[in-house]
């Protein structure tokens, strides 16, 4: 038996929907606690999402002790083992890999199995490794799976060669108990950077400088508890934001800090949907002439790739050709096969999508990754009839209380058993 969403499509939504916490922080807040010698770390406001819970029960696996009720965490990792993590837990999720530099930071030897997560095409992570060399571990690979040792860890210089997220966040929690100074430069500067470093912060470590191109840490020899709140998921809200622009009459999102959305904003208004955005909600009308739009994406502050899955479906409606390149994962169009057995008049080339208008119809698809199926959610509240998405667990991942939130602005969606 495989648990299915199914949906009836063309009803109009309207209505409200609140943002959760942002899963992309939250999977760096959690390994993070591990590093608390002393005390309690508290994370208020987490999403209901299956990366949340796989994260709390690789905590466990260290003999560490949690509690997780009404989307806060609490955790006491005073007596925390270093127990190795090579096992199928670690490989269900991308972010498992920030268990590493959080380890490498407590305990200064790690031995995990390889990260997995979404297939966006290759996703080396040859900046994390470089980064734990430089603050001095020894890597290898043995029999698959990764062992990280270091005598002590010393701060050092560290160029990024590449701008990434993860490698910035997870060098961040190894350097920040390092002895003496790492100075980051070439780094990521998306908001849950910052988030995963205040949190650090809080708990007793000295890093100056997330958000911008240059991270500095003063190393400090332990760190204790604290409490968090997480900020919200700008990738969900944007989701939501791009669904409501696509078949919202008049919705409202709530809990959104417009700041971490600009790029989406303004394709949003060159394509002519109409957004009322205040100090921490957006209110967005659909229009009835959408303009097509060229994006390109592109590492924070520009256009997010994890929402040009979703704003493909809007795009279906604009009067003319949109075209969508994908700068930070090339291979990140699996979606695209799918929208075309809907209906969707789409081509992927080089790179690049371009997109016609079309009329979506539904059936049966399948969900390769968190962000296509969100665009196929948007694509099945769109067609005509009933759309069956196959592989949620995928969307579950990332998407906290997805079907109740699209029940409560009007859609006929639910999830199925199916043989
Ligand atoms: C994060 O992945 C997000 N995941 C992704 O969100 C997001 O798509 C991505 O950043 C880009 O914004 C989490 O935060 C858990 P990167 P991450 O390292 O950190 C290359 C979603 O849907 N690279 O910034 O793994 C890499 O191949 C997901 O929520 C190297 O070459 O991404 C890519 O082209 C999926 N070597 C680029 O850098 C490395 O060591 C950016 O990747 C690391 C990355």
């Amino acid at each position: 038996m495989e648990e299915v969403i199914q949906i009836n499509g063309g009803n109009t939504l309207s209505g409200e929907v609140y943002v959760s916490g942002a899963k992309n922080s939250a999977v760096a807040l959690i390994p993070a606690t591990l590093m608390a010698s002393n005390g309690e770390v508290t994370l208020k406001g987490l999403p209901n999402i299956s990366d949340v819970e796989t994260l709390v029960s690789l905590l466990e696996d260290l003999e560490i002790k949690t509690s997780l009720s009404n989307n806060t965490l609490t955790v006491n990792a005073e007596n925390a083992e270093n127990i190795p993590l090579p096992n199928e837990k670690v490989e269900s999720l991308r972010a498992s890999y920030y268990m590493m530099g959080a380890m490498l930071g407590r305990f200064k030897k790690v031995v995990i199995g390889q990260p997995g997560g979404c297939h966006l095409g290759p996703r080396p992570i040859d900046q994390h490794i470089k980064g734990f060399e430089a603050l001095g571990a020894e890597v290898t690979n043995e029999h698959g799976a990764l062992h990280l040792v270091a005598e002590e860890l010393v701060g050092a210089k560290i160029f990024f060669d590449v701008v990434s997220v993860g490698a910035t966040i997870n060098v961040m929690l190894a350097a920040s108990m390092a002895k003496g100074r790492t100075v980051l430069e070439n780094v990521a500067r998306e908001p849950e950077i910052i988030d995963v470093a205040t949190l650090l912060n809080k708990m007793g470590a000295n890093i100056k400088g997330a958000g911008t191109e240059t991270i500095r840490i003063e190393g400090v020899e332990s760190l204790n508890g604290a409490s968090h709140t997480i900020i919200p998921d700008r990738i969900e809200a944007g989701s939501y934001i791009s669904l409501a622009a696509a078949i919202g009459d008049e919705v409202k999102v709530k809990n959104v800090i417009p700041e971490h959305l600009e790029a989406l904003f303004s394709k949003l208004e060159e394509a002519g949907v109409e957004l009322e955005i205040d100090d921490d909600d957006v209110i967005v009308r659909r229009s009835e002439k959408l303009k097509p739009v060229q994006l390109k994406t592109q590492v924070y502050p520009g256009f997010a790739t994890d929402l040009q899955q979703p704003i493909t479906p809007l795009l279906f409606l604009a009067d003319d050709t949109s075209k969508i390149t994908e700068t930070v994962y090339p291979a990140r169009f699996r979606h695209i096969d799918e929208l075309r057995r809907m209906n969707a008049n789409v081509e992927n080339k080089g790179g690049s999508v371009f997109i016609h208008p079309s009329t979506l119809s539904g059936t049966d698809v399948y969900a390769s990754d968190l962000r296509a199926g969100f665009c196929l959610v948007i694509a099945g509240l769109m067609a005509e009839g009933t759309t069956t998405i196959y592989n949620i667990h995928h969307i579950m991942r990332g998407y906290s209380n997805i079907i109740k939130k699209l029940e409560q602005l009007g859609a006929d969606i639910k999830l199925v058993e199916r043989e």
